[in-house]
């Protein structure tokens, strides 16, 4: 049984596979969760058969019981709680005059309810791990939207800076307790969800996931003084 144990959401591609990955190096038992679960299967073989402890949980995020059920089988498998990873998430971009609700619906429910419904959920491990050194994680992927929102990219960029927005609030409230938290603000990283740009940018211009994985290796090893509420992750010559 590992002696730290992470959640990391949205971990069958991209910044969370990586994120995840990097934790089990680091010697965490890992539950992945996404909404896919044979891309979440495959991606959780790539890490077990490096010997990695992954446990895998395929989950639509923007429902309360699935999310229920992913720190349910967590807390089965492992028992405690270290580092929680909200990392899934959806954009679809528009105009404002075609916004479709059930696509704002599903950029809220993913990109921001979901975050609030793990911390309310988890509550409980993470307050036992802090209990206990003082030093548990938090990572919200939030995104360089939410620090300068887009035009025709509006309702994700307005659930990105509620994700900083509510990464300021849990550091205000649980932080005296030991559980800190920080959000992920990066411009464009090379992973599924950015295909769309790549006629304009290419790949090996972008951000790699696991520039976003050393960074949180490295909040991973921040001392219990030090809380780092946001890092911003941009391109070179992006205008900030
Ligand atoms: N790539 C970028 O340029 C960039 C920049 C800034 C911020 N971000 C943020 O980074 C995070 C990760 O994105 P990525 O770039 O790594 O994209 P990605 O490779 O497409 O990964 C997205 C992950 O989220 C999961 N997911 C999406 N909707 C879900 C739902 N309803 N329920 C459960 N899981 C769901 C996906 O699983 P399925 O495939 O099974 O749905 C997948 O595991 C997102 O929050 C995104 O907004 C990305």
């Amino acid at each position: 049984m590992a002696e730290r144990a992470a959640i990391v959401t949205g971990a069958s591609s991209g910044i969370g596979l990586a994120i995840a990955r990097m934790l089990g190096e680091e010697g965490y038992g890992i539950t992945m969760a996404a909404r896919r679960a044979e891309k979440l299967d495959a991606a959780a073989k790539t890490l077990a058969d490096d010997g990695l402890d992954v446990n895998t949980v395929a989950a639509a995020l923007s429902e309360e019981e699935e999310i229920q059920k992913v720190v349910a089988s967590h807390e089965e498998r492992y028992g405690r709680l270290d580092v929680l990873v909200n990392n899934a998430g959806v954009g679809i971009g528009s105009p404002l005059g075609d916004i479709k609700t059930k696509h704002l619906d599903m950029q809220i429910a993913v990109n921001l309810r979901s975050i609030v419904l793990f911390y309310r959920e988890c509550l409980p491990m993470l307050q036992a791990s802090a209990a206990e050194h003082k030093s548990t994680l938090v990572v919200n992927t939030s995104s360089i939207s939410g620090k300068r929102a887009e035009a025709w990219l509006s309702v994700y960029s307005a659930t990105k800076h509620a994700v900083v927005g509510w990464t300021e609030s849990m550091n205000k409230e649980l932080g005296s307790q030991g559980i800190k938290s920080t959000a992920l603000c990066p411009a464009f990283v090379d992973t599924p969800m950015t295909d769309f740009v790549k006629g304009q940018i290419k790949a090996q211009e972008m951000i790699r996931p696991q520039d976003i994985a050393e960074a949180v290796r490295y909040l991973l090893r921040t001392s219990p003084a030090c809380v780092v509420p946001e890092m911003m992750f941009v391109r070179p010559g992006d205008a900030l």
